[in-house]
């Protein structure tokens, strides 16, 4: 972990839109806990309900569950890399095999993620996209404001012959979201991976939410950090849902894995 450091920090807060952002996620820290059930329940459950990934992704077609095992392992050959040339840790990529496979499979017009940081998911997504040979990807991100210039850094693993296909924004979700959901009809894949906060979640997905329709994919990254992810699809009595394990964390989906060409 780099050391706080003053100067950096002071540069990205005066930027008018960018100190709300700080100061939301400052505050996100010492909120109190929120959720139906308690973070030890919460996590129970998970466990509980917990369905090997590969299990489900070969159900659905085992080839392209192949195709994205094969992807994966070039995307973290070329990611480390270029991580191994920078002396920051960016943080954890979300469940990169997953998301090539359900943009493969989906061939998704339209993409939405939240959290890109070095950006293993986004270079999982726009491979997929490349290969599908159709679709868009629309990030949002915000800059590590603990570190020097950390623009440079977002998305820094994603290679530039897939860039074409995206359109990341880094002003924080609540300065980004307006102006993608502008641009957008309707989303057909959404993953969420950036606020991890009760109430950031709350409100990403009360703005998303009418751009989501029965067809859509939604993955939520981290879901052992507060019950979002329950108390989201009991007050909505959504059934098509599946939580996994990613290395050392859960993610929860949402949603019926309608492919298109079916
Ligand atoms: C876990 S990382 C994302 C990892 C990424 N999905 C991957 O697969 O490599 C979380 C990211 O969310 C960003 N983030 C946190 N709060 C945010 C906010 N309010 N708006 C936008 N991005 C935010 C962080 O700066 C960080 O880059």
């Amino acid at each position: 972990m780099q050391k706080f450091n003053f100067i950096n920090v002071l540069k990205q807060s005066i930027k008018p839109t960018r100190f709300v952002v700080m100061f939301n996620k400052i505050r996100g820290r010492f909120l109190p806990y929120e959720g139906t059930l308690s973070r030890e329940q919460n996590l129970e459950w998970i466990k509980r309900n917990l369905t090997e990934v590969s299990v489900f992704a070969k159900t659905i077609s085992s080839t392209l569950w192949e195709e994205a095992i094969t992807q994966s392992k070039i995307i973290e050959q070329k990611a480390n890399k270029t991580l191994e040339t920078i002396m920051y840790p960016l943080g954890g990529g979300a469940d990169y095999p997953l998301l090539y496979f359900l943009t493969r499979y989906l061939s998704p017009k339209t993409v939405l993620e939240t959290g890109v940081a070095a950006g293993f998911s986004s270079y999982a997504i726009l491979s997929a996209i490349q290969k599908n040979g159709k679709g868009t990807l629309y990030s949002s991100d915000f800059p590590y404001f603990r570190i020097k210039d950390p623009e440079k850094y977002i998305g820094i693993v994603v290679e530039n012959h897939l860039r074409k296909n995206w359109n990341l924004f880094i002003e924080g979700d609540e300065n980004n979201l307006p102006k993608i959901l502008k641009t957008v009809k309707n989303i057909d894949i959404f993953s969420y991976d950036s606020d991890k906060t009760y109430s950031g979640r709350s409100k990403t997905f009360k703005k998303v939410s009418e751009f989501l329709n029965e067809n859509s994919v939604i993955i939520i990254d981290d879901i052992q950090d507060n019950s979002f992810f329950y108390d989201y699809i009991k007050e909505n009595n959504i059934s098509n849902w599946k939580v996994f394990k990613f290395k050392n964390k859960y993610l929860g989906i949402i949603g019926k894995l309608v492919n298109p060409k079916n």
